[in-house]
């Protein structure tokens, strides 16, 4: 099989540059190694910046968002027992976040990917990369046990974290950085009203972390701060909502809606970026070369970034006949790369509790969150942040 590009995952990052890439009228294929089902059944975080629900709308996927998401104009942040919003949209002239799940994502881009006839091969096993150095890579993978090959002019690296694309970079030319935090977060889905459903809740409490999230006007999203030893078996449904109960304040505790978990699941957090972003004819993009911890929700819609950014990289390249972008790929993302991690360190460092800071550390957060409340310059930093810093943000 000839393409242009060979795209590897068919996570976000994967399905929304063959949308795009399809749009500026460039081949290309899709190799996943699990089923649709199995990529539908990940639960993540789904918050999408401006930018992102713009890029979906660009690749022709808009409808979904449009009709389903949740427009917030605010987040709130707990702490000591109290809430605070933060008007998020009011501190950044405007902007917005839109609650919409990554599940929902996906599957509209999947549909879509159906409906045009784009060739995508699922359940592939023993993927792998060829001649990423030279002008001809390939993509080779087995499916039913056949071996089938894909020629092309470039390959997107969009597996994941556990991809095997970024081994492909030689170690010696990869630089690797890497936080891993001392906590998991334990999340439920349930089919319940969600308990603040004009924003989302960012808990600090000497419990530990709490967050409300939703993905409707009838299921919600919460998530736990939890130690890394927890199984998913010791947390009963009713220990889980007392939990939450205790970790956000008096109002929206006895505002709690409960029900049975449709999901739940306990998942570490971590801090990694993996750079360059490029070698040879091999890109990575999303979580194949870099994690935030979700504290924020940063990692869908840098995915989306670095996807827009390679797709305008590709689409230079074969309409222009320009490397420029290509050449630049790395580079661009990176910068906006390091923001997020950034603020997503920041989040995590700021609400959770910390096994080896103690008392001391919680003292110093409630005063860092207590200068951030009533200080117009820090909401505003932590707003600018949340809702994305414009992709040209500082870049002139
Ligand atoms: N061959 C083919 N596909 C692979 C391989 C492989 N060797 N290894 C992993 N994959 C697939 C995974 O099964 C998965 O479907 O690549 C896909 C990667 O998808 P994600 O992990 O969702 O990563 P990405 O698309 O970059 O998503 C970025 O979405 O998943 C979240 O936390 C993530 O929010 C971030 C955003
Ligand atoms: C979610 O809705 O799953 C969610 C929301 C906000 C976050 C993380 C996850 O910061």
């Amino acid at each position: 099989m000839n393409t242009q590009v060979a795209i590897i995952g068919a996570g976000p990052a994967g399905l929304l540059l063959g949308a795009l890439l399809d749009k500026a009228g460039i081949e290309n294929i899709i190799v996943e190694r699990q089923t649709p089902e199995y990529v539908l059944g990940r639960i993540r975080a789904g918050i999408l910046e401006q930018v992102c629900v713009d890029l979906l709308r660009d690749a022709g996927v808009g409808s979904g968002v449009d009709m389903g998401g949740t427009v917030h104009h605010e987040i709130d942040l707990v702490f000591q027992n109290k809430r605070y919003p933060i008007a998020v949209s009011q501190l950044t002239g405007g902007k917005v976040v839109t609650a919409y799940g990554q599940t929902e994502v996906t599957q509209d881009l999947m549909t879509q990917r159906t409906q045009l006839g784009l060739t995508s091969f699922y359940s592939a096993d023993e993927v792998d990369l060829h001649d990423i150095e030279s002008k001809s890579p390939r993509v080779s993978f087995s499916i039913d046990g056949r071996r089938q090959e894909i020629s092309c002019a470039f390959i997107a690296g969009c597996d994941g974290f556990h991809g095997v694309s970024r081994k492909h970079i030689p170690s010696h030319l990869l630089k690797e950085f890497e936080r891993v935090y001392p906590f998991g977060w334990i999340g439920v889905l349930a089919d319940v009203p969600p308990v603040s459903p004009h924003a989302i809740v960012y808990a600090n409490s000497d419990r530990g972390f709490a967050l409300c999230s939703m993905r409707s006007m009838t299921r919600s999203r919460y998530y736990l701060q939890c130690p890394l030893t927890d199984q998913v078996s010791e947390w009963s449904d009713e220990r889980f909502w007392d939990e939450l109960k205790l970790r956000l304040d008096p109002e929206l505790s006895a505002k709690l809606i409960t029900g049975p978990s449709i999901e739940k699941s306990i998942a570490p957090l971590r801090s990694y970026v993996a750079e360059p972003m490029r070698h040879g004819q091999l890109f990575l993009a999303g979580d194949a070369a870099h994690i935030v911890p979700p504290t924020g929700a940063k990692g869908l819609n840098l995915a989306a970034t670095d996807v827009k950014y390679l797709s305008e990289a590709i689409t230079e390249f074969f309409k222009l006949n320009s490397s420029h972008g290509i050449d630049q790929y790395s580079a661009r993302c990176l910068k906006r790369i390091w923001r997020a991690e950034r603020f997503s360190w920041w989040l995590t460092s700021l609400m959770h509790r910390f096994p080896d800071t103690g008392e001391f550390g919680q003292k110093i957060q409630e005063a860092e969150l207590d200068y951030l409340v009533k200080s117009q310059a820090l909401s505003t930093s932590l707003a600018e942040n949340y809702v994305g810093l414009p992709l040209d943000f500082g870049d002139q």
